[in-house]
Formats: C-alpha cells, sequence, structure tokens
C-alpha cells in the first residue's frame, strides 16, 4: 500500500522505516528540511536500535523517501498516519500539533477524489479522534465522514526495543468510524505482521493505550508502595516478597514445571521509581482528563503520589546512612530514565540529584551516554560533576546511589566499590545488588524495600 506519516520524530519514523521495511511504499512528511534531507540521506535523526540500518535499505530500494510536501504525500497515498508530537503541558497534553496535521490534510482531501483514510497513531486522550479530528478534518475538506475514513491506531513501542516490538506487535488495535476505514487498516497489518488484530471504536482504542501505560505504572507503584510497608517493618526484603507473588501461576505460567518468567514481572520490583516520556506523562494526562468528566480516579493519583515519594524516601535512607548530606560526596550511577538510552526525560536520577543539590551534597554523576542531556537539564552548579567512567565517580565517594541499571553498573565488582570509596555505602535505586555479598565484602547496603 502506500502510506504517508506526518511527523518523523520516533514514533512516526519507526513506523515509516517497519512498514517500508515490510514492503509498503512510503513517505514521510516533516516540516524541516533538515530532517528530510537526512532521511533521505539514509541517516536517522533519532537513534533507535537497527533503525538506521532499516533505514538505509528502504531509501536504497525506494520504499521509503521523505518530503516537505505535504500535498504531494496525501495525494500520492491512500492511508494518512498522523505521528505528530503531544507535548505536555500544564497537567494535560496539547492536541494542537494532532489539530494542525487534520486541518492541512483536509484541505487536501478537499481535492482528492479518491477514498482516503486518516490514522491517528499519536498518543491522545480518549474522544480525541471522533471529536476534534473528525471536526477539524470535516471542516477543512467541506466532505463528511464516509468521504474519507478516520482510524485510531495507538503504538506500544518501548524506547530502545521500538523496531522490534514495531515488527513483532503483540497486538494491533484498530479504532475504526467505520468498517472501510477498518478494512483498509487491516489491509496494512494483516499479511505482514502477525499478531491478533483488534477491532473496536477509536475512543476504545485511545482508552486501550492509556490504560496500558497506567496499568504498568500502578505495578511499579504497587511494588514501591509494598517496599514502603516492607521497609518500615525491617527485615523483610520486598524484592523476593514480589519474586513470591509473581511464582503464582496465574502470573507466570508453570506448563510441565517449566517456568515462563513474562515480561510484565519486570515491573513487580521495589526502584526508585519509574520515568520518561510516557508513563508520567500518560497517567497524568488521564487523570486530568477523568478529573475533567467528573470522576476523581484514585488510584492513577495514588500511582503518581508513590512515585513522586520515592525521591524523597531515598533522601532519608541516604541520610540516615552517612549522617546528612551536606559537604557529602556522592556518586550518582545512572542519569537515563532506564538502561539502554540516553533518554533523560523524567528520569528518577535527574529528580534525585536536584533534591541532593538543594540539601548541599556535592554529586559526582556518571553514566555511560546520558551526560550530554543530563546536563541540559541541570543548571549549572558548582557541586556537580559529570565524568566518563564510573571509577572516578566512586572514587573518595560517601556513598555511591544506582539510580539506571546498565550492564556495566551492574557489573562493577564489590571489591571496586570497597577499594575506591572513602566509605563503602551502596544506595541501591534499582535493587541490582545482592545484600548479603553487599554486607560480606564490608559494604553498607540500603536497597528500595530492604532495611536491616
Ligand atoms: C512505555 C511502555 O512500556 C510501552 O509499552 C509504551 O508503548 C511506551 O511507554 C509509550 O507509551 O510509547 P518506555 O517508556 O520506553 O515504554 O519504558 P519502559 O521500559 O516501560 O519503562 C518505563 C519506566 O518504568 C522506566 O523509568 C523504567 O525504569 C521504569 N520501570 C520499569 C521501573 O521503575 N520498574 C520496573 O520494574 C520496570
Amino acid at each position: 500500500m502506500n502510506i504517508s506519516i506526518i511527523g518523523t520524530g520516533y514514533v512516526g519514523l519507526v513506523s515509516g522505516v517497519c512498514l517500508a521495511y515490510k514492503g509498503h511504499r512510503v513517505i514521510c512528511v516533516d516540516k524541516i528540511q533538515s530532517i528530510v534531507d537526512s532521511i533521505n540521506k539514509g541517516i536517522a535523526p533519532i537513534y533507535e536500535a537497527h533503525l538506521e540500518r532499516m533505514l538505509i535499505d528502504v531509501v536504497n530500494n525506494n520504499n521509503l523517501k521523505a518530503t516537505t510536501d505535504l500535498e504531494h504525500a496525501v495525494m500520492n497515498t491512500q492511508i494518512s498516519i498522523i505521528a505528530v508530537g503531544t507535548p505536555f503541558i500544564g497537567d494535560s497534553i496539547d492536541l494542537k500539533y494532532v489539530e494542525d496535521a487534520a486541518y492541512d490534510i483536509g484541505t487536501i482531501l478537499k481535492n482528492k477524489k479518491d477514498y482516503h483514510v486518516v490514522c491517528v497513531k499519536s498518543t491522545v486522550i480518549p474522544t480525541t479522534t471522533d471529536t476534534l479530528v473528525l471536526k477539524t478534518l470535516q471542516q477543512s475538506s467541506g466532505k463528511t465522514l464516509g468521504d474519507f475514513g478516520l482510524v485510531m491506531n495507538p503504538e506500544f513501542l518501548k524506547e530502545g526495543e521500538a523496531v522490534e516490538d514495531f515488527l513483532n506487535p503483540d497486538r494491533i488495535v484498530i479504532g475504526a468510524m467505520d468498517e472501510k476505514s477498518f478494512e483498509m487498516l487491516k489491509n496494512v497489518y494483516k499479511d505482514y505482521f502477525d499478531a491478533p488484530i483488534l477491532k473496536v471504536n477509536p475512543r476504545t482504542a485511545e482508552m486501550i493505550k492509556y490504560t496500558s501505560n497506567s496499568l504498568l505504572a500502578t505495578l511499579v507503584s504497587f511494588s514501591n508502595e509494598i517496599a514502603a510497608i516492607s521497609e518500615e517493618v525491617g527485615n523483610i526484603d520486598a524484592l523476593k516478597v514480589l519474586e513470591g507473588v509473581s511464582l503464582d501461576r496465574r502470573i507466570t505460567p508453570n506448563p510441565e514445571g517449566k517456568i515462563i518468567k513474562p515480561d510484565i514481572t519486570k515491573y513487580l520490583k521495589p526502584g526508585r521509581g519509574f520515568g520518561g516520556s510516557c508513563f508520567p506523562k500518560d497517567v497524568k494526562s488521564l487523570i486530568a482528563f477523568s478529573e475533567k468528566q467528573g470522576y476523581t480516579p484514585q488510584i492513577l493519583k495514588s500511582v503518581i503520589e508513590v512515585n513522586e515519594s520515592q525521591t524523597r524516601r531515598m533522601i532519608i535512607a541516604l541520610k540516615s546512612e552517612i549522617s546528612g548530606i551536606k559537604d557529602k560526596t556522592i556518586a550518582i550511577l545512572g542519569l537515563a530514565f532506564k538502561a539502554n538510552t540516553d533518554d533523560v526525560r523524567e528520569s528518577p536520577s535527574i529528580k534525585l540529584i536536584g533534591e541532593l543539590l538543594k540539601e548541599g551534597g556535592k554529586l559526582i554523576c556518571y553514566d555511560p551516554i546520558a551526560i550530554e542531556n543530563a546536563k541540559k537539564e541541570l543548571a549549572n552548579n558548582i557541586n556537580i560533576k559529570f565524568v566518563d567512567r564510573y571509577e572516578k565517580a566512586l572514587e573518595r565517594a560517601d556513598a555511591a546511589i544506582i539510580m539506571t541499571d546498565w550492564d556495566v553498573i551492574l557489573n562493577i565488582a564489590f571489591d571496586e566499590f570497597k577499594k575506591l570509596m572513602k566509605n563503602p555505602t551502596i544506595v541501591d535505586g534499582c535493587r541490582i545488588f545482592d545484600i548479603t555479598k553487599a554486607e560480606s565484602h564490608g559494604i553498607r547496603y540500603v536497597g528500595i524495600g530492604y532495611r536491616e
């Protein structure tokens, strides 16, 4: 099929490259000429594993090209996928770019004779597609639904694994306004991707996206609430508690004695809380939207509250281990919001650093790839230094705080902590180290969800 994609950010470009890789002919549209030029040269403007290699292939075999010319893209394709950004402002998302894209596509559809389907892929609050997008398209095209098609088709791409997630989807959700547009979208995926297709209406599709992320975020905060209770009691390890819970066959199937550990159990683990460009924004947007509808979502509000209290809890734990923070040298190991990315948006590490600086700590921060992005988030401060090797962060430190579970960090030997630090104390925000082993090396260890 011929498909145009509006917006070449992380969702738009990954979708475009993967659809082209599967054999569709894709035109990517962006307003920024330098981004378009870069894509046409086979240089990915964002980093995602495997993306650039595949981009080169699809540009070379002419299955993908980029342009700033929206009219050319819409006129020469059967489906336009809107994948523009929805920035988070105040307590909700800004739908301006989605509305603008719908308006511009509608203006072009006015003069297009053939049937054309508009597909919303950007994460938008429920009712956006069947109210705002539909109304905008009808106004600017002068046509009514049926003359064109409209669907909502959310993405479920994890940062760092987006290409794999797109190529091997667990489900394809198609929220169509009508049968004809459903069939068109189904043809994009049916013979190319092996996954169940769920047919729903657009607002259900939008809700599925928000509910997926809310469920995962709830598991993280639920685990951290169990961690807090365990810490208060003492000598209970919440990591073991949640492991015990996860082994329930209804969570971890055990056919013929062979344990299958589902990925979701990764979220049933105590830690420094969730971050990134999706969980905090999506849960907060759903709360704000729900309140506007007249319902106060109590669980989701607690999910955010528990997550926000993690930083404070870590600081209290650290203070009691090293008797105060002022003028203490603290190694921060990990700046990215999760491993294998340089993204620091809403990173728990950045939040913790801000609080520790306020308390007068002297911070030496290490991350294998996120330092440049972290510097942009953190104002210049004489009490913060960035180092390119973890050894330099640990040197003469009073404590080390683990904030991202990078392989390079979880492979640090206890002897190195012992040798390099002034006062070998680890506050483990990711629960990557073994308590007994740490203590047997003479290291003071505090983990989220464990207190002596
Ligand atoms: C998330 C979802 O997992 C994707 O399914 C979804 O498509 C995507 O958002 C999106 O909306 O676009 P992502 O933000 O890349 O993907 O990251 P995750 O790997 O799910 O991690 C989110 C946060 O939860 C990270 O800060 C991570 O460190 C944290 N987390 C994860 C924990 O604190 N504990 C865990 O056990 C697991």
